[in-house]
């Protein structure tokens, strides 16, 4: 695929895989052979240093039972099952990603729930629907810096007045952390986009953030950040 190509779609209306995507995490998520290995609790659970569990719940607890909720982009484990559950059957999840090979394990693990459906597209082009609740899960550190904007620009237009975006990623630990030069480590030989995440605020790259109110957390030493936007309800006159 020529990386250069600006479509951003085939000729066939399938969107084009993002060249970070093939260049970067080719062996994480486009590869069949390596899927069935991290798509496991445990690896999960290993990678995110115990706190997958944690991390899941609470970005579950955001939303409640009954809402329509984006999942942006397939997240390996069982964070997808979790939010459907939450959502339960008068609610409906909606899972997009770029790759087909994630999409398909995600309707494999979404099977036995309905309120749950599975559809390709590339969220650096804007969604045709409006959320009660959208959820980015550890998406935002892998991608670069200018698709990052469009992201959450897209993200946040897909919230409808009075919803919320949920953003769960890395955040830059402590200067005490333990586990501060194991990390950048990993960022440096694995992740080369999320060092450029680690001290933003979420909220700087969207010009689109001042129609919401800004919550942010971090846990585990700061190598986390949990972060809630919500959209205030528009005025009459708006
Ligand atoms: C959510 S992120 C990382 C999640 C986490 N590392 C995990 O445990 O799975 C990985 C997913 O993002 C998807 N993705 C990356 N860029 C995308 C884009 N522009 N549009 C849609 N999906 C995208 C990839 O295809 C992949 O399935």
């Amino acid at each position: 695929m020529n990386s250069s190509d600006p479509a951003t779609e085939t000729a066939a209306g399938i969107p084009r895989l993002p060249d970070y995507l093939l260049r970067t995490y080719r062996w994480a998520y486009l590869d069949r052979r390596t899927l069935p290995w991290l798509d496991r609790h445990p690896v999960v659970n290993a990678i995110l240093w115990g706190n997958a569990g944690r991390l899941m719940r609470t970005a579950c607890a955001e939303f409640s039972p009954g809402q329509r909720v984006l999942q942006a982009a397939c997240v390996y484990g069982r964070f997808s099952p979790l939010l459907a559950r939450r959502l339960g059957p008068q609610g409906a999840l909606d899972v997009v990603d770029v790759a087909e090979l994630q999409l398909a394990n995600a309707r494999r693990k979404l099977a036995g729930f309905p309120q749950a459906s599975v559809r390709r597209a590339d969220l650096c082009q804007p969604l045709d629907m409006r959320y009660d609740g959208v959820c980015a899960f550890f998406l935002l550190h892998e991608v670069p810096v200018r698709e990052r904007r469009l992201i959450v620009d897209n993200l946040l237009a897909a919230v409808a007045p009075g919803g919320k975006a949920v953003f769960v990623d890395y955040h830059r630990p402590h200067a005490w952390h333990p586990l501060r030069p194991v990390m950048h480590g990993v960022f440096r030989l694995l992740e080369p986009y999320a060092a450029s995440l680690l001290g933003t605020p979420i909220e700087s790259l969207s010009p689109r953030a001042a129609a919401f109110d800004w919550q942010k957390r971090v846990l585990f030493g700061g190598l986390y950040q949990h972060v809630v936007a919500i959209r205030r309800p528009q005025r009459a006159a708006e």
